[in-house]
């Protein structure tokens, strides 16, 4: 069954065009019901209304009077992913941390992607981090969201080597071309009903169509 995915995104959106991009290719059985954002410049948004997808700006201002803002904005959030039959979202460069107001709303079906092989450099600017504390390898990592910030189970990993020239530009470039096959990769795992979790450990569990097959890699190294 098609997943129905709503995507949150604050900035450039090039994670959710690499959603778009695999559905469109066929390697992700998925359809965005709806982009939403707390930025009304986000390039997310412009993205979407180009695929004539429901693309909404929700300005957290307004909110700012209740006695949870972040709260009260969540819940006007998961009304709007309710509104359009969102089953699972994306947080893709979402730049808010998103409460349990929201993570309860859809429990394990959240995905976030962060560029770090966390739990290394949580939070803002991983990149920079890996580069300051003279990491040798880095990468991203997809996870389900849970309460915690970039705390969810990995649901994949992968690595690029840091280079001894690297910037926070050329390692953060490096590192997005590695988010945009693994979030659609995860994604699609998902959709396919293949992610099983025991605690912390999750696993994909072998595609009905194809047994036999080797089992898919999580760690790509
Ligand atoms: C990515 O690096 C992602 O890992 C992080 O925010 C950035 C978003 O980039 N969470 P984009 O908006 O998807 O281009």
């Amino acid at each position: 069954m098609t997943l129905a995915l709503g995507v949150l995104a604050s900035g450039r959106g090039s994670n959710f065009q690499a959603i778009l991009d695999a559905i469109h290719k066929g390697t992700l059985d998925a359809v965005v019901k709806v982009v939403l954002s707390n930025k009304s410049s986000a390039l997310a948004l412009e993205r979407g209304r180009t695929h004539r997808i429901p693309s909404i700006f929700l300005d957290p201002k307004p909110f700012a009077e209740s006695q949870d803002p972040r709260d009260a904005y969540d819940r006007a959030v998961g009304q709007v992913l309710h509104e359009h039959g969102v089953e699972a979202v994306v947080l893709a460069g979402y730049m808010r941390i998103v409460t349990p107001a929201l993570v309860r709303q859809f429990p394990w079906k959240i995905f976030n992607i962060h560029p770090s092989i966390l739990p290394s450099f949580p939070g803002l600017h991983a990149q920079r981090q890996a580069l300051e504390w003279g990491a040798k390898v880095s990468g991203c990592s997809v996870h389900f969201v849970t309460e915690g910030v970039d705390e969810g189970p990995v649901i994949i990993q992968m690595t690029v080597p840091v280079l001894e020239d690297d910037t926070e530009e050329s390692l953060s470039a490096r590192i997005l071309e590695q988010e945009h096959v693994a979030f659609p990769k995860a994604l699609q795992w998902f959709a396919q009903g293949r992610l099983a979790r025991e605690g912390r450990r999750v696993t994909v569990l072998p595609s009905r169509d194809r047994e036999g097959e080797a089992p898919e890699r999580t760690n790509i190294l």
